[in-house]
């Protein structure tokens, strides 16, 4: 279940619809094209994850959620501009069937947008009355045993946590007042979380990162985690920046900068929504190079990240990376990364396995925040105290050997002993 369906939920529906007929590949699935290598490389044991795991497969999954607009994931679709119209009317009637049910909207968070399919509500303890009473329909109209909610809704105003969101004491008190600190994107979170959905947020709006609801899904033995997809441009930075460091090599400077054309775009020209997607951007650096304890190499890094509304581009996004690195004495070079992206394309795969692997982890009897899902997200959660971990293959390793260890099989060092056996 999808709070927001627009341009990544239905290029996620439409592509699995698309996978089951066999008319598409899931490329950019780690659930479904990953493998996990098992036991001594002599062993040759790398059994693809799904068969290693025992994952919902795609055939049963059925999807819906809320948009603040009443159109179904075909004319969304459409509107969202993605996918070709062959491949859209050749799930047309799959698509069609999916209708989005009104929101909780609050222009308050998203000054963009004029939402017209909205819920009415008096208090925000009868919105999350409401959204529970959908999730709990949704699942029997549909014959449904489980659920899982990813957020794909617009990025909300940048928002820090206050004094309702630091325990679920305060926070259901704060429901009860309808206290202007709690976003749509935490309702949605805290009725999955009443109803024991697991939950990944996948906009960077402050959600289910808060004590109050981290608590409460560790009260209630429901995963969670997030947050903001990592598709594009953060996606390259976290797998360049920890090659520089392996290496050795210094950074002066990091400038990216990105145009992106479709309904994200616009809903970021707002500065509220802008603000929370490049604090949510700026992070990965410092703690993949860690420059407190390499000051000759990162202590002094010029790191810009600008994002521009720029309507030609539609969903087809570019980044431009400008890096300016230094090696033995100090010597400048320079790396340049123009990644022509698609931003649905490459977040479409990320719900899905999100969904796939929550779905496991609540049946796997683990809650609270997944911190092993972090290789899908720019802003992993993790403990307080706790630096979040950025470096792609450093959380590939996270989450494969955590499949490892949920099946009882050793987790991988790479010590490589059997060389030398
Ligand atoms: N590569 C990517 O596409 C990518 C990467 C990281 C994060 N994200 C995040 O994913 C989210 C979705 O991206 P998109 O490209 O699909 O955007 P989109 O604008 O196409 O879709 C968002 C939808 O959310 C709806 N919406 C807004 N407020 C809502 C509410 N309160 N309840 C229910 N629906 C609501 C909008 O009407 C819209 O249809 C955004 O927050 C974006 O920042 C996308």
């Amino acid at each position: 279940m999808m709070p927001g369906m627009g341009a990544v939920a239905t290029t996620l529906i439409a592509g699995v619809e698309l996978v089951k007929k066999g008319l598409g590949e899931p490329v950019g699935s780690l659930t479904q094209l990953g493998t996990v290598w098992l036991g001594k490389r002599t062993e040759n044991r790398v059994p693809k994850i799904k068969d290693f795991v025992p994952l919902s497969g795609m055939e049963d999954l059925v999807f819906g959620g809320w948009d603040a607009f009443p159109d179904n994931a075909y004319e969304a679709a459409i509107a969202a501009g993605v996918l070709i119209k062959e491949h859209l009317n050749a799930v047309r009637d799959e698509l069609l069937k999916v209708r989005p049910m009104p929101a909780v909207f609050d222009p308050r968070y998203v000054a963009k947008l004029d939402g017209t399919h909205v819920k009415d509500y008096g208090s925000l303890r009868e919105a999350t009355e409401k959204v529970r009473q959908d999730i709990r329909a949704f699942k029997e109209e549909n014959g449904l045993e489980r659920a899982v909610m990813v957020n794909c809704a617009s990025t909300e105003a940048y928002a820090q946590p206050q004094k309702a969101h630091f325990s679920p004491e305060e926070f259901e008190k704060a429901l009860d007042r309808s206290d202007p600190s709690i976003s749509p994107a935490m309702v949605y979170a805290y009725a999955a979380i009443m109803e024991d959905v697991p939950y990944a947020n996948g906009a960077p709006s402050l959600a289910a990162d808060i004590p109050a609801l981290v608590d409460l899904a560790n009260e209630r033995g429901v995963p969670v985690a997030g947050k903001d997809f990592k598709t594009g441009q953060t996606l390259m930075k976290t797998i360049v920046a920890p090659g520089l460091k392996a290496r050795m090599l210094g950074l002066e400077g990091w400038y990216s900068t990105n145009i992106l054309g479709n309904r994200d775009g616009e809903v970021l020209e707002d500065p509220e929504s802008l603000k929370s997607k490049e604090v949510s951007k700026l992070g990965v650096l410092d703690t993949i190079l860690q420059p407190e304890k390499n000051p000759k190499l990162y202590g002094n890094i010029s790191h810009l990240v600008k994002i521009n509304y720029y309507p030609p581009r539609g969903d087809a996004k570019e980044g431009w990376d400008s890096i300016d690195i230094f090696g033995w004495l100090g010597y400048p070079m320079q790396i340049k990364i123009n990644f022509l992206a698609r931003d649905s394309i490459l977040a479409a795969p990320i719900v899905l396995d999100l969904a796939l692997f929550l779905d496991l982890a609540q049946r796997a009897g683990m809650s609270g925040m997944q911190e092993w899902l972090s290789f899908y997200f720019k802003s992993p959660m993790s403990a307080p105290g706790l630096y979040p971990e950025h470096d792609l293959f450093i959380q590939q390793m996270k989450l494969k050997n955590r499949l490892r260890a949920m099946k009882g099989e050793d987790l991988i060092t790479h010590l490589g002993l059997d060389c030398y056996e």
